[in-house]
């Protein structure tokens, strides 16, 4: 593996005037969860998320609120980063695209496709969504002449633009990722991009709007009656921060220096190419279809791996502010822990389908699978070792050395398929094991038994071994438990490396701490 070289991993960039829910919360846990996996194989690891400040959505809040729309923007952008940093994400940049280093790179990127002939200017004739932010044809009116009403109020115009000839990349695409078939992930996303691909003639795209339409966007370096398309500027997002830490390979490519980014430091890490980009199943077109030919027109390394996520549901309904039916991650967490919602979040569903969020579902999984079964063991195993031999760690013994090794394996494997939620129902395996292996040789009889004190040192070294290692492989979903594990334990490092996984670490005579429980347990019913 090289080395020097990030694992680079994004999300999404958000909407800033949105509002943060589930499904955000959703990609951003699962993104973490994949960077923290390549971290603990060893890896340094670049991971990129942030929000998307421009449009016309923005300009028209920000002027009812009279404010200016980057005024508007920067009381937002304190809204989504105190909300990832509630979801313990580990990002190590949080980009927004009102920046003056991504409208740098933006600004590069135009001026190179522009005079290498990739653009043309042309009158517009038709309808306009603002809501969507897309133009209109007559293939999208419904049966009856109007137009869906999730387009709401469509405008007729008549406007200049320009275009990105996307026409002629067509049958290279569909040849890349037939024959990359890792490029989009799950295969089913795969299949549905190759579909529209062969089904569909590939429209030109129009990558700006007049400023008299909307002037809050990113001017375009050679003519300026025109911003930037939000969609543009936005997928370049991925690309400026790359550059911003100084990677050589795309600084060279758009003609930039490490000096050109000021902010950053002058940084020269290797970033590029993204090895995960996180998104949902609703920007799939605009990241396996606009994205790879920007990047072809750039000359630039495509990322390595799409991974296209389900979308979140409560009460088998959309969720929507107006109809009340939403998650509130924050009020969850708040309630609940972190953790709790962590695990939920990716134990409930695999990648690719959609998920249902349910509060009784939730409020089973914590007290099943949570409290009684990892917070029950690791209170239980350390509550013995305390009480039975006085913290102290006893003799090795490796009674459940391989059928813990097995399932570590089929974790790691699962973990580097993106297989979360098959990496989680494993490590369940185990909990489930150890908490029947206490039940089977109960040491609370065993302690009454002076003759059985040995197989009482063999059964609690197999336990406390076992919490061990669990807290290793559950690090990437839920680290603030793992690493209360690892303190309770007694352990000054941190569960962060997969290599501490392997069994007999823990050495005899090693003193643990009191155990604290992990995820309380409720009273349901009082609630
Ligand atoms: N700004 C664009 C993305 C630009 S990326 C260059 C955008 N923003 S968004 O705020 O609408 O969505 C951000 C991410 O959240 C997207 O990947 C989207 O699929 C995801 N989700 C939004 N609602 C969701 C659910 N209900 N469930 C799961 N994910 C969802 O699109």
């Amino acid at each position: 593996m090289d080395m020097s070289k990030s694992i680079y991993l994004t999300t999404a960039i958000d909407y800033v005037n949105g509002h943060p829910h589930l499904g955000h919360a959703y990609e951003k846990i699962l993104t973490d969860a994949i960077a923290r996996f390549a971290h603990s194989c060893g890896n340094p690891v670049f991971f990129l998320t942030g929000v998307d400040e421009h449009g016309q959505k923005v300009q028209q809040t920000a002027e009812k609120r009279a404010l200016s729309p980057l005024a508007y923007c920067d009381e937002l952008a304190v809204v989504w980063s105190q909300f990832i940093e509630k979801l313990g994400i580990c990002n190590n940049d949080y980009v927004r695209t009102t920046q003056p280093r991504h409208q740098k790179v933006v600004s590069a990127i135009l001026n190179k496709l522009y005079k290498e002939g990739h653009f043309y200017k042309e009158s517009y004739r038709g309808f306009y969504s603002a809501k969507e932010e897309t133009f209109l044809t007559e293939k999208d009116r419904l049966p009856d002449g109007s137009f869906d009403p999730m387009y709401g109020e469509v405008t007729e115009l008549i406007e200049d633009n320009y275009y990105f000839k996307l026409g002629e990349h067509q049958q290279w695409l569909i040849e890349y990722i037939e024959s990359h078939p890792d490029f989009i992930y799950p295969e089913s996303r795969k299949n549905e991009v190759l579909g529209f691909l062969k089904k569909e003639k590939l429209e030109d795209l129009c990558i700006t709007r007049p400023v008299s339409r909307l002037s809050w966007g990113i001017p375009l370096p050679f003519d300026s009656e025109f911003v930037t398309y939000v969609w543009f500027d936005a997928l370049i997002n991925y690309m400026s921060i790359a550059a911003a830490h100084g990677d050589l390979q795309i600084l060279k490519l758009l003609d930039l220096t490490p000096e050109d980014f000021p902010e950053n430091g002058q940084e020269q890490m290797e970033i590029w190419p993204p090895d995960f980009q996180v998104i949902g199943k609703d920007i799939v077109k605009f990241h396996a279809v606009y994205w790879p030919i920007m990047l072809k027109a750039i000359g630039a390394p495509f990322p390595k791996r799409l991974i296209v996520h389900g979308w979140w549901q409560k009460n088998n309904q959309k969720m929507s502010k107006s109809t009340g039916n939403t998650v509130d991650p924050i009020a969850v967490i708040n309630e609940w822990g972190l953790d709790a919602f962590r695990y939920y979040v990716l134990r409930e569903l695999e990648v690719g389908p959609d998920g249902n969020w349910t509060d009784s579902g939730f409020e089973t999984r914590y007290q099943v699978e949570l409290a009684n079964g990892l917070g029950n063991l690791v209170n239980r195993s350390l509550s013995m070792l305390n009480r039975y031999r006085d913290g102290i760690v006893p003799a090795k013994n490796d009674e459940l050395k391989n059928e813990t090794e097995i399932i570590v394996q089929n974790t790691f494997k699962s973990y580097q398929d993106i297989k979360i939620q098959g990496a989680l129902i494993k490590i369940w395996e185990l909990i489930y094991r150890a908490n029947q292996y206490v039940d089977q040789t109960a040491p609370f009889k065993l302690a009454k038994q002076p003759e059985q004190a040995q197989r009482l040192d063999e059964v609690l070294y197999n336990l406390v071994e076992i919490c061990r290692i669990l807290a290793v492989i559950l690090w990437p979903i839920i680290p603030e438990t793992a690493e209360k594990i690892y303190s309770q334990l007694g352990l000054n490092t941190q569960p962060d490396l997969w290599s501490e996984s392997f069994w007999g670490k823990l050495t005899p005579g090693h003193k643990v701490n009191k155990p604290m429980p992990l995820f309380p347990r409720r009273d349901l019913n009082k609630k």
